[in-house]
């Protein structure tokens, strides 16, 4: 079995989560089982490691970005930033704003979390419709980083966000389709 393969057989389906209708793709598996959980990490490790490639900062998104993102800075040794929702940040921030099936999202970012020319990953969980994704690049780039490449474990493509995330420049990289 290949890689890809391997992770998708450790993500749960769970029906019905949370609307009705939603087929929710559930990543706590691939956690759970230590085998699995380094297999994932060694992969974005050995993709991050190479020449050209290697960040000076990973940032993660709210709330399982952290995970994979905390744990792919300390072995590529770089720093971790997170990108919280609003309201959890105690210093000062910037704030991106965008739209969800109902209503709309903020996230925000530490003013001091990237330098100007900084190279950084960006990564989460999952890309849905891209809307997560584009806030954490907007936030970045409003600090003057450059966004090296946008990761994730899975894309839905299904939900527009890959295009999305393309069309506004982004390299993306995932493991899962
Ligand atoms: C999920 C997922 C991504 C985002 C993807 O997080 O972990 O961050 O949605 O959706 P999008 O591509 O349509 O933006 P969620 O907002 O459910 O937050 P959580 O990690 O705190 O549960
Ligand atoms: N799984 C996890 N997060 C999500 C999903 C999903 O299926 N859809 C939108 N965000």
């Amino acid at each position: 079995m290949d890689t890809s393969a391997y992770l998708k057989a450790h993500i749960r389906t769970v029906p019905d989560w949370p609307a009705p209708g939603v087929q929710f793709r559930d990543i706590t598996p691939l956690l759970q089982d230590p085998k699995v959980f380094r297999v994932l990490i060694d992969v974005f490790v050995h993709r991050y490691m190479a020449r050209g490639q290697r960040p000076d900062v990973v940032a993660g998104l709210d709330a399982r970005g952290f995970i994979i993102g905390a744990v792919l800075a300390y072995e590529l040794g770089v720093g971790f930033v997170p990108i919280r929702k609003k309201g959890k940040l105690p210093y000062t921030t910037v704030q991106e704003s965008y739209e969800l099936e109902y209503g709309s999202a903020t996230v925000e970012l530490h003013t001091d979390a990237v330098q100007k020319g900084e190279r950084v990953l960006l990564i989460d969980d999952l890309i849905a419709t891209g809307g997560t994704m584009l806030a954490g690049k907007r936030l970045l780039e409003k600090l003057g980083a450059q966004v090296l490449e946008g990761a994730a474990i899975v894309a839905l493509p299904g939900l527009g966000g890959v295009q999305r995330l393309r069309d506004s420049g982004l390299a993306l990289h995932t493991l899962v389709e």
